[in-house]
């Protein structure tokens, strides 16, 4: 993870500006809100340099007056000067939103803009103290939240009167993050007329990665709350639209059509239907915290005399073409020249210390600062890494194309790249979870549950994998799942197209 000084003060403040059309599209969507009744008093706590500002002098619809922070005080000057074109009361704060709106009483109609992208690691200790106050204000804990936004927009939207309007620009992760959970249960208590507009790579000139606009009105809503979501692809919007409970792992099945999360919520009431986890439990494998030290190849083995530390390993999924990992396939992946072995200098084995190929290999890691890194320099001694027992069943922690799960006939070892699999029972054959695992209902279930980080990889952690349904033998051939079928492969196609595009 880079630290504050790598990274650029742009994208420390999360300085990436809304460009004018977008602008103008939250406003229309606000006017519609608010029903032809203006705007009235507006709150942008996050400006700028005052995009919406200019956006809302240029527009039809009406505001009263507008109340704006921006933390960075150059910016907050050239918003002032925005500000001061207005016809209107406006007001801009050079400081943080967070102490801003934490510590002033004001209430507001509109709130708009688009919050800020920094990662909590970036944050200052008052921002953090701040974090928490907010997550006490709005009641939902915010403790080492993953993001700035999340507290920006909560304490923005806290101070809209019941009844008024918000409209943002906010990151994907909104449906899927797991600190973005805080932002997304307020939603569902407190929101109506809940608008999700997808814009597509490239939609806005100026923008380079996908942008979602999150709409509504402050309500004290109860029980299941409505969102639509409005795809803006080829100047042909498709909408449609779910319920949501707040008690929702993820809003991931939102981007689902109506038909494709009917079939997905039918399918997993189907009796025999399980969670993966009643059937087989994935754990996280070795840590080395060098893999590339660790893990050797034939020729290292060879030239420092490892052999007797060595023991097979498989680095990567994609090294097992098809359902096995067995002995031939890691042998053609070894014949390749592949880092085939890891290296395990347990406290049973022979000390490499007193052997002086091993002692020299030790002393390459000294020299490339391994022994300092922070996994092995807090073992004793350094190159003594715990290694995980091979289980069963292996499974990619990242995949591209679809996730896959394996038998590791060959008992390799592997590292934290790829999971650890048990079966709850020993004795089920372990292909029958292999074939369960690669139907549509559980790859759809992995693109629901996981999380797709760039570069269209999706990765799910051990709760994740636990949580995708799986039909069980049994259930496999029920009519009910047979008929969900066709729209099960068109949910799962749809997300996992969605995920590789937005790249
Ligand atoms: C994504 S930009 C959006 C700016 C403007 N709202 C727009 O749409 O063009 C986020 C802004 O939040 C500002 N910012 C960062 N941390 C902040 C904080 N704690 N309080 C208020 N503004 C902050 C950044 O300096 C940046 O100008």
């Amino acid at each position: 993870m880079r630290t504050a000084a790598e990274v650029s003060s742009e994208r420390l403040r999360g300085g990436y500006y809304t460009p004018p059309a977008l602008a103008h599209a939250c406003l229309d969507r606000l006017a519609e809100l608010h029903a032809g009744d203006g705007l009235g008093a507006v709150l942008e706590p996050s400006c700028g340099d005052g995009a919406f500002l200019r956006a809302i002098h240029e527009h039809p619809s009406h505001a009263t007056s507008v109340r704006a922070v921006e933390v960075d005080p150059t910016e907050a000057a050239v918003a002032h000067a925005s500000a001061a074109a207005l016809p209107i009361p406006c007001d801009v704060t050079a400081g943080s939103a967070l102490a801003t709106l934490l510590d002033e009483p004001g209430c507001f109609d509109t709130v708009v803009g688009n919050p800020p992208y920094v990662r909590y690691q970036f944050l200052s200790d008052a921002d953090r103290r701040d974090v928490d106050r907010v997550g006490e204000l709005v009641g939902e804990p915010l403790r080492r939240v993953g993001n700035l936004w999340l507290p920006v927009l909560l304490v923005a939207l806290h101070r809209l009167r019941r009844g008024g309007a918000f409209c943002v620009v906010l990151p994907a992760e909104l449906l899927t993050g797991v600190s973005a959970a805080a932002v997304r249960r307020w939603l569902t208590r407190e929101a109506s007329d809940l608008r999700i507009d997808l814009f597509g790579v490239g939609s806005f000139p100026e923008v380079l990665q996908e942008v979602v606009l999150l709409s509504g009105r402050r309500v004290a809503s109860t029980g299941p709350v409505s969102v639509t979501l409005v795809e803006h692809r080829d100047d042909r919007p498709a909408s449609w639209t779910h319920e949501v409970t707040p008690d929702a792992a993820n809003w991931t099945d939102l981007l689902l059509t109506g038909e494709e999360r009917r079939a997905w919520l039918a399918a997993q009431s189907v009796e025999g239907v399980v969670a993966l986890g009643e059937l087989a439990t994935f754990t996280v494998s070795t840590i080395t915290g060098a893999n590339a030290w660790f893990c050797v190849d034939d020729a290292t083995i060879a030239a420092y005399g490892l052999e007797h530390w060595a023991r097979p390993l498989l680095p990567r999924l994609r090294h097992v073409p098809g359902t096995v990992a067995d002995h031939a396939v890691w042998d053609a992946f070894r014949a390749e020249g592949g880092a085939a072995w890891i290296l395990d200098f347990s406290a049973g084995r022979d000390d490499p210390t007193a052997h002086c190929g091993a002692r020299r290999y030790l002393a390459t890691g000294v020299d490339q600062g391994i022994a300092d890194r922070y996994k092995c320099r807090t073992r004793a001694p350094w190159y003594r890494v715990p290694i995980v027992e091979p289980g069963t069943l292996l499974m990619g922690k990242r995949s591209h194309h679809a996730p896959r799960v394996v038998h590791n006939a060959a008992g390799l070892v592997t590292t934290d790249t790829v999971y650890r699999g048990q079966l709850r029972d020993p004795s089920v054959d372990p292909h029958e979870l292999v074939r369960a695992f690669g139907s549509d209902l559980t790859l759809l279930g992995c693109e629901v549950m996981g999380r797709s980080f760039g570069g269209g990889v999706l990765e799910l952690v051990p709760s994740e994998i636990a949580a995708v349904p799986v039909a069980t033998a049994a259930a496999s051939s029920a009519p009910e799942l047979l008929e969900l079928a066709p729209a099960l492969a068109s949910a799962r196609d749809r997300l996992r197209t969605r995920r590789l595009e937005r790249g």
